[in-house]
């Protein structure tokens, strides 16, 4: 009998917690999938016996199955164990301390049978809230949301709760995606990996743990802003990046080149903004043929024609001469305020407007039609 729904319950020490949620979760599936589902517990060899309670547990109930990992430790690992493990179409994860209402899974599952592709329980939408938070914790929450929408915007900014641990995804949209958390937020890396269309979120008031300890610890923000730094890195295909960091790097050299040829007092000794102006554009010419032929080469081969490719340029050459008035910005502040060495100085604003550049380039000049590539994310 295939498995319509998989549930993924990650414990390290809810022993008090364990048979409370697995009496009113079964009892709750069984009446909406019959024996259609299963219940995973993934422990990480609790000290507080969590998996020997839920191993006796599972006697009782036939849908509950019980992982207990040991010598390996971690809340999104655990998940990822269960889900590898999983049998179900629809693959989710809610904790075990109560803390997500089990009720709040039919509401997800109606939404999964709507047709989305991943159904999250939201504290941010109607209906949905926190129970009596400190406002330092409501600030730490609301502070990594936003930190999160600065690195990740096309990803954090698809829902409204993106830290939520409480929701069900299509196994299908997960399939050709490598998923390898960092901490505590799941929900993230399927955001980032998985080819989710459909996002559906049901409200719903995040309650106090009555028994046991919260888990969540200063490594746990630490670790999302691993998480979130090596997201960013990973979705910018970062070979892309190298070329074109090669090719900004042959563009330092036509860059610097030119400006000894003009500006050097044994050259034609022009003035210096005047003959960086002349060397930035001779370097931009350099990096954009390079660029399109090369870096950028896949998508400017779906872009055909000289007025497109003209026009990819002119694009570009816009976003670079931006980046220009910033490099000769940081140039001057390097150089006149800080006192740095004309090259050195020169060096740093090359290096911070090269990230300029490529990200808009990619955002903008080579923006690829199709919907999944990395600039939408
Ligand atoms: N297997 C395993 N290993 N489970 C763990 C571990 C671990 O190292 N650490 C925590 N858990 C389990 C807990 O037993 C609990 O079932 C669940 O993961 C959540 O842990 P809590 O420590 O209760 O987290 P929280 O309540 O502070 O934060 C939760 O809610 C946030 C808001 O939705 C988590 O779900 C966060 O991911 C979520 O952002
Ligand atoms: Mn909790």
């Amino acid at each position: 009998m295939s498995l319509l729904l998989s549930l993924i319950i990650p414990t390290y020490n809810e022993s008090e917690n364990i048979s409370p949620l697995i009496i009113q979760l079964t009892s709750l599936l069984d009446r909406t999938l019959e024996q259609k589902y299963e219940i995973i517990i993934v422990d990480d060899d609790s000290p507080d016996l969590t998996w020997k309670i839920a191993q006796d547990l599972s006697d009782q109930y036939p849908q509950l199955k019980v992982i207990r990992r040991q010598g390996e430790k971690g809340l999104s690992t655990a998940v990822m164990k269960g889900w590898e493990k999983a049998q179900g179409e629809i693959l989710g994860v809610i904790d075990a301390d109560l803390q997500h209402p089990p009720e709040s899974l039919l509401q997800l599952w109606s939404e999964i049978e709507k047709g989305a592709d991943l159904a999250v329980a939201s504290r941010h939408v109607e209906g949905g809230g926190v129970s009596d938070w400190s406002l330092l914790r409501r600030f730490l929450s609301r502070g990594a949301q936003t930190l999160g929408l600065i690195i990740l915007p096309g990803v954090i900014g698809r829902v409204s709760d993106p830290m939520s641990g409480f929701f069900l995804v299509r196994r299908r949209c997960l399939a050709n995606s490598t998923l390898n958390p960092l901490g505590y937020k799941i929900l993230i890396e399927v955001l980032a990996k998985g080819k989710i269309g459909w996002i559906s979120e049901v409200g719903y008031v995040f309650q106090e743990r009555q028994e046991g300890q919260s888990k969540v610890t200063k490594q746990q923000y630490i670790d999302y802003i691993r998480h979130l730094v090596r997201l960013r890195l990973s979705l910018w295909r970062f070979e892309r990046f190298i070329r074109f960091g090669v090719v900004g790097l042959s563009g330092v050299f036509v860059d610097m080149a030119f400006l000894y040829l003009l500006s050097d007092s044994s050259t034609l000794g022009l003035p210096l903004t005047r003959s960086k102006i002349i060397a930035a554009e001779l370097a931009i010419i350099n990096n954009f043929l390079w660029n399109d032929s090369w870096t950028f080469r896949d998508i400017a081969q779906t872009q055909p024609g000289k007025r497109r490719k003209i026009k990819r340029f002119i694009k570009f050459n816009l976003i670079c001469l931006a980046g220009l008035i910033l490099n000769v910005l940081f140039l001057n502040i390097f150089y006149n305020i800080f006192g740095l060495n004309r090259y050195v100085a020169n060096l740093g604003a090359i290096a911070i407007v090269t990230i300029w550049n490529y990200w808009l380039n990619l955002k903008l000049s080579w923006r690829s039609t199709d919907l999944d590539s990395e600039s939408g994310k």
